[in-house]
């Protein structure tokens, strides 16, 4: 379905197919250039749901001015094909205008604003307006398929921590249903954006997944201090000079907020550039 009149048509006729049962749906909402990350959280999807929804929309909201709005892959007779042998029932794929997006700036729009202690720290510091137009989008999606369970990624972390609170504070009915991270045999966290990667820089980027891992062994040998579990994350992504860090963080995985030691859990995430690349990666840490 490319527009709203059509999908809400589709969804009621299969409601009404399926009376008395109310069946159960699950969206997948996803920015397309499928990969098997996202092929994981369909799975996910179609084990737990009558009907499985994938929404596939480069979201204009959530780009900066400078970010990569333009380049980023579109490739959907790929998706389509993807989405068919994994079982999907039904794609939503509408334009910006359809979506009454008009232009690409958030005031085009009614926009959700979630709390800013979730969305100006991390990725928020360098992505001005970025979760605000998730979380817009996000939303809209929702509001508009109703669906029983929307899926998400453990990969963008405080993407998924402010959909929890978003569907919280306005009383959204869905179940978040959330995913581990999905990566090559590198370690590198399956990205649409690792197109934008050589094989070469591939391989200098699995430095992101090792440096965490660092920290976590660290942690598993009993280190609970903020301060040294980020050191020993920075020695090792030292490791890689064309590795840029922006930020390596450790935050309670739910708020957001930072942590000095770890009691019970947290959140170790980081982004880091290579090349024109921004790339992002993160880990939970957890006592057993
Ligand atoms: P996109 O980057 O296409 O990701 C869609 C979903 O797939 C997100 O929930 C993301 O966390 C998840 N995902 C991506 N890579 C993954 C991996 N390696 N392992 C597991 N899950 C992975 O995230 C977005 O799109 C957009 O912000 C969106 C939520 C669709 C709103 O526009």
């Amino acid at each position: 379905c490319t527009t709203v009149a059509a999908l809400r048509c589709y969804l009621r006729l299969w409601q009404i197919e399926q009376r008395p049962i109310e069946p159960e749906v699950g969206l997948v909402p996803t920015m397309g250039a499928l990969h098997s990350g996202h092929l994981a959280l369909i799975e996910r999807a179609r084990q737990q749901n009558d009907f499985v929804i994938v929404s596939i929309f480069v979201n204009p909201l959530q780009f900066g001015p400078t970010e990569d709005f333009q380049k980023y892959p579109r490739q959907i007779e790929q998706d389509r094909q993807l989405c068919q042998k994994a079982g999907v029932d039904l794609i939503f794929a509408p334009t910006a205008i359809e979506l009454g997006l008009v232009t690409a700036t958030e005031s085009a729009t009614t926009a959700v604003f979630p709390p800013q202690s979730m969305t100006s720290v991390l990725c928020g510091r360098s992505r001005i307006g970025h979760f605000q137009g998730v979380a817009t989008i996000v939303t809209k999606l929702l509001n508009l398929i109703q669906p029983t369970r929307a899926y998400f990624g453990q990969k963008d972390a405080q993407q998924l921590a402010i959909i929890r609170r978003v569907v919280a504070d306005l009383n959204i009915p869905v179940e978040i249903v959330s995913f581990p991270t999905v990566r090559e045999s590198s370690g590198l966290a399956k990205s649409s954006r690792n197109q934008y990667l050589t094989a070469e820089e591939k391989e200098q980027a699995s430095v992101l997944y090792r440096s965490l891992r660092q920290a976590e062994l660290a942690f598993q040998g009993g280190e609970r201090s903020s301060a040294r579990l980020i050191a020993v994350t920075k020695l090792e992504l030292a490791t890689v000079q064309a590795i840029e860090p922006e930020y390596i963080e450790l935050v309670d995985p739910t708020t957001l907020m930072p942590l000095q030691q770890i009691e019970e859990v947290g959140l170790l995430a980081l982004a880091a550039r290579l090349g024109t690349t921004r790339l992002i990666d993160n880990i939970i840490l957890r006592n057993r």
